[in-house]
Protein backbone atom coordinates (compact mmCIF):
# COMPACT_ATOMS: atom_id res chain seq x y z
CA UNK A 1 0.00 0.00 0.00
CA UNK A 2 1.42 3.27 -0.81
CA UNK A 3 2.53 5.59 2.00
CA UNK A 4 0.01 8.50 3.10
CA UNK A 5 0.59 11.35 2.18
CA UNK A 6 2.26 13.81 4.99
CA UNK A 7 -0.15 16.48 6.43
CA UNK A 8 1.05 20.14 8.24
CA UNK A 9 -1.67 21.63 9.94
CA UNK A 10 -1.29 24.94 11.65
CA UNK A 11 -2.64 26.19 14.54
CA UNK A 12 -3.20 23.82 17.24
CA UNK A 13 -6.40 25.20 18.62
CA UNK A 14 -9.68 23.08 18.17
CA UNK A 15 -9.98 23.00 14.77
CA UNK A 16 -6.57 22.30 14.02
CA UNK A 17 -5.85 20.02 17.07
CA UNK A 18 -9.31 17.68 15.89
CA UNK A 19 -7.85 17.92 12.07
CA UNK A 20 -4.51 17.16 13.12
CA UNK A 21 -5.16 13.83 15.39
CA UNK A 22 -7.80 12.81 13.38
CA UNK A 23 -5.87 12.87 10.00
CA UNK A 24 -3.48 11.17 12.37
CA UNK A 25 -5.75 8.24 13.37
CA UNK A 26 -6.48 7.89 9.39
CA UNK A 27 -2.49 6.98 9.53
CA UNK A 28 -1.14 9.93 7.98
CA UNK A 29 2.36 10.97 9.26
CA UNK A 30 0.86 14.47 10.97
CA UNK A 31 3.08 18.04 11.86
CA UNK A 32 1.68 20.49 14.03
CA UNK A 33 2.78 23.62 14.10
CA UNK A 34 1.73 26.54 16.48
CA UNK A 35 3.30 29.78 17.37
CA UNK A 36 2.91 29.19 21.32
CA UNK A 37 5.77 27.30 22.46
CA UNK A 38 3.70 26.62 25.88
CA UNK A 39 1.05 24.53 24.02
CA UNK A 40 3.53 22.60 22.11
CA UNK A 41 5.18 21.75 24.58
CA UNK A 42 1.86 20.78 26.38
CA UNK A 43 0.78 19.18 23.50
CA UNK A 44 4.28 16.92 23.72
CA UNK A 45 3.64 15.95 27.02
CA UNK A 46 0.38 14.38 26.08
CA UNK A 47 -2.24 17.29 27.88
CA UNK A 48 -4.35 18.47 25.85
CA UNK A 49 -5.37 21.83 26.79
CA UNK A 50 -9.47 21.71 25.84
CA UNK A 51 -12.31 19.83 26.80
CA UNK A 52 -12.96 17.89 23.98
CA UNK A 53 -14.93 14.11 24.03
CA UNK A 54 -12.40 11.69 22.45
CA UNK A 55 -9.69 14.07 21.56
CA UNK A 56 -7.24 12.97 24.77
CA UNK A 57 -7.90 9.46 23.43
CA UNK A 58 -6.92 9.97 19.88
CA UNK A 59 -3.84 12.19 20.84
CA UNK A 60 -2.93 9.64 22.78
CA UNK A 61 -3.13 6.49 20.26
CA UNK A 62 -1.42 8.16 17.78
CA UNK A 63 0.84 9.85 19.55
CA UNK A 64 3.92 8.29 16.97
CA UNK A 65 2.25 9.67 14.11
CA UNK A 66 1.73 12.92 15.30
CA UNK A 67 4.38 15.69 15.66
CA UNK A 68 4.12 18.79 18.00
CA UNK A 69 6.32 21.67 17.28
CA UNK A 70 6.75 25.52 16.98
CA UNK A 71 9.28 25.90 14.16
CA UNK A 72 7.81 26.30 10.91
CA UNK A 73 10.45 25.33 8.75
CA UNK A 74 10.34 21.80 10.21
CA UNK A 75 6.38 21.90 9.15
CA UNK A 76 7.40 23.01 6.20
CA UNK A 77 9.78 20.73 5.39
CA UNK A 78 7.48 17.57 6.52
CA UNK A 79 4.85 18.35 4.15
CA UNK A 80 3.61 19.92 1.19
CA UNK A 81 -0.51 19.67 2.09
CA UNK A 82 -0.76 22.22 4.54
CA UNK A 83 -4.16 23.00 6.59
CA UNK A 84 -4.73 26.17 8.09
CA UNK A 85 -6.39 26.01 11.34
CA UNK A 86 -5.84 29.61 12.84
CA UNK A 87 -8.41 31.27 14.16
CA UNK A 88 -10.47 34.25 12.98
CA UNK A 89 -11.96 36.19 15.64
CA UNK A 90 -13.69 39.72 15.25
CA UNK A 91 -12.17 42.94 15.16
CA UNK A 92 -13.88 45.87 16.75
CA UNK A 93 -15.81 46.86 13.08
CA UNK A 94 -17.21 43.05 13.41
CA UNK A 95 -14.93 41.77 10.63
CA UNK A 96 -12.92 38.72 10.43
CA UNK A 97 -9.24 39.44 11.88
CA UNK A 98 -7.00 37.86 9.54
CA UNK A 99 -3.74 38.95 11.25
CA UNK A 100 -3.04 35.39 12.29
CA UNK A 101 -4.19 33.96 8.72
CA UNK A 102 -1.49 36.86 7.75
CA UNK A 103 1.26 35.22 9.74
CA UNK A 104 0.61 32.00 8.36
CA UNK A 105 1.29 33.11 5.38
CA UNK A 106 4.25 35.04 6.11
CA UNK A 107 5.97 32.05 7.47
CA UNK A 108 5.73 30.87 3.54
CA UNK A 109 8.95 31.77 1.84
CA UNK A 110 8.41 33.29 -1.28
CA UNK A 111 8.16 31.13 -4.22
CA UNK A 112 6.80 28.22 -1.96
CA UNK A 113 4.65 25.52 -4.27
CA UNK A 114 2.93 24.18 -1.09
CA UNK A 115 -1.13 23.63 -0.87
CA UNK A 116 -2.21 25.74 1.54
CA UNK A 117 -5.68 24.43 2.76
CA UNK A 118 -7.54 26.76 4.24
CA UNK A 119 -9.91 25.46 7.05
CA UNK A 120 -10.27 28.84 8.69
CA UNK A 121 -13.42 30.85 8.41
CA UNK A 122 -12.30 33.81 5.71
CA UNK A 123 -14.36 36.42 4.37
CA UNK A 124 -15.49 35.64 0.91
CA UNK A 125 -12.76 37.08 -1.16
CA UNK A 126 -9.81 36.07 0.95
CA UNK A 127 -8.86 32.80 -1.03
CA UNK A 128 -8.71 35.21 -3.93
CA UNK A 129 -6.51 37.68 -2.55
CA UNK A 130 -4.33 35.31 -0.90
CA UNK A 131 -3.97 33.57 -4.74
CA UNK A 132 -2.40 36.91 -6.21
CA UNK A 133 -0.12 37.59 -3.34
CA UNK A 134 1.32 34.26 -3.58
CA UNK A 135 1.23 33.11 -6.75
CA UNK A 136 3.37 30.16 -6.58
CA UNK A 137 1.01 28.63 -3.91
CA UNK A 138 -1.85 26.57 -4.18
CA UNK A 139 -4.41 27.35 -2.82
CA UNK A 140 -8.04 25.54 -1.82
CA UNK A 141 -10.98 26.59 0.58
CA UNK A 142 -12.10 23.49 3.15
CA UNK A 143 -14.16 24.79 5.74
CA UNK A 144 -15.02 22.91 8.25
CA UNK A 145 -17.80 22.66 10.07
CA UNK A 146 -17.17 20.94 13.34
CA UNK A 147 -19.57 21.36 16.69
CA UNK A 148 -17.79 21.65 19.61
CA UNK A 149 -18.45 18.49 22.16
CA UNK A 150 -18.44 16.30 18.54
CA UNK A 151 -16.09 17.83 17.20
CA UNK A 152 -14.13 14.33 16.43
CA UNK A 153 -17.52 12.51 15.47
CA UNK A 154 -18.11 15.24 13.32
CA UNK A 155 -14.93 15.00 11.46
CA UNK A 156 -15.11 11.22 11.01
CA UNK A 157 -18.06 11.42 9.40
CA UNK A 158 -18.72 14.73 7.67
CA UNK A 159 -22.55 15.34 6.20
CA UNK A 160 -20.37 16.74 2.97
CA UNK A 161 -16.94 17.99 2.50
CA UNK A 162 -16.61 21.22 0.69
CA UNK A 163 -13.54 21.75 -1.48
CA UNK A 164 -13.70 24.95 -3.17
CA UNK A 165 -10.68 25.83 -5.62
CA UNK A 166 -9.73 28.34 -8.42
CA UNK A 167 -8.19 27.04 -12.29
CA UNK A 168 -5.18 25.67 -12.00
CA UNK A 169 -5.54 24.20 -8.18
CA UNK A 170 -7.49 21.51 -9.64
CA UNK A 171 -4.50 18.66 -8.61
CA UNK A 172 -4.07 20.64 -5.13
CA UNK A 173 -7.75 20.28 -4.72
CA UNK A 174 -7.68 16.38 -5.66
CA UNK A 175 -5.18 15.56 -3.00
CA UNK A 176 -7.83 17.24 -0.63
CA UNK A 177 -10.62 15.29 -1.87
CA UNK A 178 -8.35 11.92 -1.48
CA UNK A 179 -7.23 12.42 1.94
CA UNK A 180 -10.92 12.88 3.08
CA UNK A 181 -12.47 10.19 0.72
CA UNK A 182 -12.15 7.70 3.56
CA UNK A 183 -14.49 9.77 5.47
CA UNK A 184 -17.72 9.17 3.19
CA UNK A 185 -19.68 12.41 3.09
CA UNK A 186 -21.09 13.97 -0.47
CA UNK A 187 -17.81 16.08 -1.72
CA UNK A 188 -18.90 19.61 -2.71
CA UNK A 189 -15.92 20.89 -5.48
CA UNK A 190 -16.29 24.08 -6.36
CA UNK A 191 -14.71 27.49 -6.96
CA UNK A 192 -13.00 29.67 -3.76
CA UNK A 193 -14.95 32.15 -3.83
CA UNK A 194 -18.30 30.11 -3.01
CA UNK A 195 -16.84 27.67 -1.05
CA UNK A 196 -16.04 30.70 1.38
CA UNK A 197 -19.33 32.08 1.26
CA UNK A 198 -21.14 28.21 1.96
CA UNK A 199 -19.78 27.99 5.50
CA UNK A 200 -20.55 31.54 6.33
CA UNK A 201 -24.21 31.36 5.21
CA UNK A 202 -24.39 27.64 7.05
CA UNK A 203 -23.46 29.21 10.32
CA UNK A 204 -25.42 32.49 9.45
CA UNK A 205 -28.99 30.08 8.72
CA UNK A 206 -28.55 27.82 11.58
CA UNK A 207 -28.37 30.97 13.67
CA UNK A 208 -31.39 32.52 11.67
CA UNK A 209 -33.70 29.45 12.63
CA UNK A 210 -32.66 29.75 16.55
CA UNK A 211 -33.14 33.72 16.47
CA UNK A 212 -36.38 32.66 14.90
CA UNK A 213 -37.68 30.06 17.66
CA UNK A 214 -36.92 32.26 20.00
CA UNK A 215 -38.84 34.66 18.75
CA UNK A 216 -41.50 32.44 18.33
CA UNK A 217 -41.21 31.06 21.77
CA UNK A 218 -41.42 34.91 22.68
CA UNK A 219 -45.09 35.17 21.45
CA UNK A 220 -46.29 31.55 22.21
CA UNK A 221 -45.50 33.42 26.08
CA UNK A 222 -47.94 35.99 24.98
CA UNK A 223 -50.83 33.88 23.64
CA UNK A 224 -50.17 30.85 26.19
CA UNK A 225 -48.66 28.25 23.58
CA UNK A 226 -45.51 25.93 23.90
CA UNK A 227 -42.81 26.25 21.76
CA UNK A 228 -41.26 22.78 22.05
CA UNK A 229 -44.88 21.38 21.20
CA UNK A 230 -44.70 24.38 18.15
CA UNK A 231 -41.02 23.74 17.29
CA UNK A 232 -42.38 19.58 17.34
CA UNK A 233 -45.25 20.43 14.56
CA UNK A 234 -43.01 22.44 12.72
CA UNK A 235 -39.72 20.32 12.41
CA UNK A 236 -41.97 17.31 11.19
CA UNK A 237 -42.45 19.32 7.83
CA UNK A 238 -39.17 17.47 6.29
CA UNK A 239 -38.38 21.33 4.50
CA UNK A 240 -38.19 22.78 8.13
CA UNK A 241 -36.01 19.83 9.33
CA UNK A 242 -36.41 19.58 13.59
CA UNK A 243 -32.56 20.78 14.07
CA UNK A 244 -32.00 24.15 15.21
CA UNK A 245 -35.61 24.47 16.87
CA UNK A 246 -34.70 25.10 20.30
CA UNK A 247 -35.71 28.28 21.88
CA UNK A 248 -33.24 29.11 24.85
CA UNK A 249 -31.42 32.00 26.16
CA UNK A 250 -29.80 32.85 22.94
CA UNK A 251 -26.51 31.18 20.88
CA UNK A 252 -22.86 31.88 21.56
CA UNK A 253 -19.47 30.06 20.82
CA UNK A 254 -16.60 30.92 19.19
CA UNK A 255 -18.20 30.29 15.53
CA UNK A 256 -22.44 32.07 15.33
CA UNK A 257 -21.65 35.10 16.86
CA UNK A 258 -18.51 35.91 14.83
CA UNK A 259 -19.62 34.35 11.92
CA UNK A 260 -22.92 36.46 11.71
CA UNK A 261 -21.19 39.44 12.26
CA UNK A 262 -18.44 39.04 9.98
CA UNK A 263 -20.93 38.21 7.08
CA UNK A 264 -23.43 41.08 8.10
CA UNK A 265 -19.75 43.19 7.52
CA UNK A 266 -18.62 41.67 4.42
CA UNK A 267 -22.44 42.14 2.59
CA UNK A 268 -22.14 45.66 4.31
CA UNK A 269 -18.48 46.42 2.76
CA UNK A 270 -19.51 45.75 -0.33
CA UNK A 271 -22.15 48.32 0.18
CA UNK A 272 -25.05 45.32 0.58
CA UNK A 273 -27.19 46.00 3.86
CA UNK A 274 -27.92 42.63 5.13
CA UNK A 275 -30.95 43.53 7.06
CA UNK A 276 -32.38 39.93 8.22
CA UNK A 277 -28.81 39.34 9.89
CA UNK A 278 -29.51 42.55 11.85
CA UNK A 279 -32.53 41.22 13.11
CA UNK A 280 -30.45 37.69 14.12
CA UNK A 281 -28.52 39.38 16.02
CA UNK A 282 -30.53 41.32 18.07
CA UNK A 283 -32.76 39.09 18.70
CA UNK A 284 -30.06 37.04 20.04
CA UNK A 285 -28.89 39.63 22.55
CA UNK A 286 -32.74 40.65 23.80
CA UNK A 287 -33.07 36.93 24.56
CA UNK A 288 -30.48 36.76 27.44
CA UNK A 289 -31.69 40.01 29.03
CA UNK A 290 -35.34 38.10 28.95
CA UNK A 291 -34.43 36.00 31.92
CA UNK A 292 -34.30 39.12 33.94
CA UNK A 293 -37.71 39.89 33.77
CA UNK A 294 -38.71 36.05 34.52
CA UNK A 295 -37.04 36.19 37.47
CA UNK A 296 -38.41 40.27 38.73
CA UNK A 297 -41.79 38.97 37.63
CA UNK A 298 -41.23 36.34 40.92
CA UNK A 299 -38.90 38.49 42.90
CA UNK A 300 -39.42 41.91 42.82
CA UNK A 301 -36.39 43.95 42.57
CA UNK A 302 -33.07 41.63 42.27
CA UNK A 303 -30.76 43.45 44.42
CA UNK A 304 -29.67 41.87 47.50
CA UNK A 305 -31.00 38.79 45.77
CA UNK A 306 -28.82 35.70 45.14
CA UNK A 307 -29.31 34.10 41.87
CA UNK A 308 -27.63 30.08 41.02
CA UNK A 309 -26.26 30.11 37.49
CA UNK A 310 -26.53 26.34 36.44
CA UNK A 311 -24.05 25.84 33.81
CA UNK A 312 -21.89 28.31 32.32
CA UNK A 313 -20.25 26.76 29.11
CA UNK A 314 -21.58 27.76 26.12
CA UNK A 315 -23.07 24.30 25.37
CA UNK A 316 -22.95 21.18 26.94
CA UNK A 317 -20.04 19.04 26.32
CA UNK A 318 -16.86 21.90 26.28
CA UNK A 319 -15.44 24.17 28.82
CA UNK A 320 -15.57 26.93 25.89
CA UNK A 321 -17.04 30.36 28.05
CA UNK A 322 -16.43 32.34 24.44
CA UNK A 323 -19.81 34.38 23.54
CA UNK A 324 -21.17 32.19 25.98
CA UNK A 325 -24.75 33.65 27.20
CA UNK A 326 -24.02 33.17 31.18
CA UNK A 327 -21.16 36.30 30.22
CA UNK A 328 -24.21 38.66 29.92
CA UNK A 329 -26.92 37.04 32.17
CA UNK A 330 -24.18 37.09 35.22
CA UNK A 331 -23.52 40.82 34.20
CA UNK A 332 -26.73 41.87 33.96
CA UNK A 333 -28.07 40.55 36.86
CA UNK A 334 -25.24 42.11 39.08
CA UNK A 335 -26.08 45.22 37.62
CA UNK A 336 -29.28 44.82 39.11
CA UNK A 337 -27.77 44.57 42.44
CA UNK A 338 -27.71 40.70 42.40
CA UNK A 339 -25.24 38.31 44.00
CA UNK A 340 -24.36 35.55 41.90
CA UNK A 341 -23.55 32.30 42.41
CA UNK A 342 -22.70 29.18 39.97
CA UNK A 343 -21.60 25.87 38.90
CA UNK A 344 -20.71 24.45 35.69
CA UNK A 345 -19.22 20.85 35.66
CA UNK A 346 -15.96 21.16 33.25
CA UNK A 347 -16.07 25.17 32.85
CA UNK A 348 -14.73 26.09 36.45
CA UNK A 349 -11.24 27.22 34.82
CA UNK A 350 -12.21 29.22 32.09
CA UNK A 351 -15.51 30.65 33.58
CA UNK A 352 -12.67 32.18 36.66
CA UNK A 353 -10.87 34.05 34.02
CA UNK A 354 -13.88 35.33 32.28
CA UNK A 355 -16.55 35.92 34.92
CA UNK A 356 -15.84 39.06 37.85
CA UNK A 357 -17.11 38.33 41.21
CA UNK A 358 -19.18 35.22 40.42
CA UNK A 359 -18.70 33.01 42.92
CA UNK A 360 -18.12 29.19 41.78
CA UNK A 361 -19.62 26.44 43.35
CA UNK A 362 -18.15 22.96 43.18
CA UNK A 363 -21.18 21.35 43.07
CA UNK A 364 -25.09 22.07 42.13
CA UNK A 365 -26.20 21.74 44.92
CA UNK A 366 -23.68 23.99 46.91
CA UNK A 367 -24.54 27.02 44.23
CA UNK A 368 -28.23 25.67 45.12
CA UNK A 369 -27.73 26.25 48.66
CA UNK A 370 -29.41 29.59 50.04
CA UNK A 371 -30.46 31.07 46.56
CA UNK A 372 -33.11 32.85 45.55
CA UNK A 373 -33.76 31.86 42.27
CA UNK A 374 -31.93 29.13 39.57
CA UNK A 375 -31.05 30.03 36.37
CA UNK A 376 -30.66 26.77 34.17
CA UNK A 377 -28.30 28.12 31.45
CA UNK A 378 -26.56 25.28 30.17
CA UNK A 379 -27.97 21.67 29.49
CA UNK A 380 -25.43 19.52 30.95
CA UNK A 381 -27.27 16.32 30.76
CA UNK A 382 -25.95 15.65 34.90
CA UNK A 383 -28.88 18.41 35.36
CA UNK A 384 -31.53 16.02 34.30
CA UNK A 385 -30.69 13.33 37.32
CA UNK A 386 -30.58 16.09 39.99
CA UNK A 387 -32.48 15.16 43.42
CA UNK A 388 -34.41 18.18 42.50
CA UNK A 389 -36.81 17.89 45.30
CA UNK A 390 -33.90 18.28 47.90
CA UNK A 391 -32.57 20.96 46.01
CA UNK A 392 -36.34 22.23 46.38
CA UNK A 393 -35.75 22.38 50.46
CA UNK A 394 -32.07 24.01 50.57
CA UNK A 395 -33.21 26.96 48.44
CA UNK A 396 -34.54 29.89 49.54
CA UNK A 397 -36.97 30.41 47.77
CA UNK A 398 -37.62 27.66 45.34
CA UNK A 399 -37.79 29.65 41.78
CA UNK A 400 -36.32 27.91 38.37
CA UNK A 401 -35.75 29.64 35.22
CA UNK A 402 -34.79 26.81 33.16
CA UNK A 403 -32.82 28.68 30.14
CA UNK A 404 -33.02 25.76 27.42
CA UNK A 405 -36.43 24.14 28.56
CA UNK A 406 -34.50 21.01 29.04
CA UNK A 407 -36.39 19.87 32.19
CA UNK A 408 -39.64 18.69 32.74
CA UNK A 409 -41.78 21.31 33.56
CA UNK A 410 -44.27 18.80 35.74
CA UNK A 411 -41.93 17.06 37.36
CA UNK A 412 -40.22 20.26 38.46
CA UNK A 413 -43.52 21.05 39.57
CA UNK A 414 -43.94 17.93 41.73
CA UNK A 415 -40.48 18.87 43.26
CA UNK A 416 -41.75 21.74 45.14
CA UNK A 417 -40.31 24.60 42.19
CA UNK A 418 -41.70 27.51 40.56
CA UNK A 419 -40.77 26.62 36.65
CA UNK A 420 -40.47 29.18 33.91
CA UNK A 421 -38.97 27.91 31.17
CA UNK A 422 -38.94 30.02 27.83
CA UNK A 423 -41.93 30.14 25.61
CA UNK A 424 -43.61 28.11 27.63
CA UNK A 425 -46.63 28.60 29.75
CA UNK A 426 -45.99 29.82 33.21
CA UNK A 427 -48.06 29.32 36.86
CA UNK A 428 -49.90 32.61 36.74
C1 LIG B 1 -21.17 25.77 15.12
C2 LIG B 1 -21.64 25.04 13.84
O1 LIG B 1 -22.70 24.15 14.17
C3 LIG B 1 -20.48 24.34 13.19
O2 LIG B 1 -20.90 23.73 11.98
C4 LIG B 1 -19.39 25.36 12.89
O3 LIG B 1 -18.30 24.80 12.25
C5 LIG B 1 -18.97 26.06 14.17
O4 LIG B 1 -20.12 26.66 14.77
P1 LIG B 1 -20.63 25.17 17.65
O5 LIG B 1 -20.23 26.61 17.81
O6 LIG B 1 -19.74 24.13 18.24
O7 LIG B 1 -20.75 24.83 16.07
O8 LIG B 1 -22.06 25.01 18.31
P2 LIG B 1 -23.55 24.52 17.92
O9 LIG B 1 -23.79 23.17 18.45
O10 LIG B 1 -23.82 24.74 16.49
O11 LIG B 1 -24.41 25.52 18.84
C6 LIG B 1 -24.21 26.92 18.79
C7 LIG B 1 -25.08 27.63 19.83
O12 LIG B 1 -26.44 27.58 19.45
C8 LIG B 1 -25.03 27.07 21.25
O13 LIG B 1 -24.95 28.16 22.16
C9 LIG B 1 -26.35 26.35 21.42
O14 LIG B 1 -26.79 26.32 22.76
C10 LIG B 1 -27.25 27.20 20.54
N1 LIG B 1 -28.43 26.47 20.01
C11 LIG B 1 -28.25 25.43 19.15
C12 LIG B 1 -29.72 26.89 20.36
O15 LIG B 1 -29.90 27.85 21.13
N2 LIG B 1 -30.80 26.22 19.83
C13 LIG B 1 -30.65 25.19 18.96
O16 LIG B 1 -31.67 24.65 18.52
C14 LIG B 1 -29.35 24.77 18.61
Amino acid sequence: MADKQAIGVVGVGWVGLVTASCFAELGHPVVAMDIDASKVEALRRGEVPIHEPDLPELVTKNAERLRFTADSDELLAAADLLFCCVDTPPTVSGDADLSRVRAVLETLPSGSDHVLVMKSTVPAGTGAAIRREKPALAYVSCPEFLKEGSAVSDFMNPDRVVIGADPGDEAAADAVEDVYRPLGGEVVRTDVASAEMIKLAANAFLATKISFINEIANVSEEVGADVTEVARGMGLDERIGSSFLRAGIGYGGSCFPKDVSALKQLAGNTGYHFQLLTAVIEVNELQKRRVIKKLEKHLGSLAGKRVALLGLAFKPDTDDMREASSLVLAARLQGEGAEVVAYDPVAEGPAREALNAVDLRPSAAEALDGADAAVLVTEWPEFADLDWAGLAGRMANPLLVDGRNFLDPQALRDAGFVYEGIGRPSED
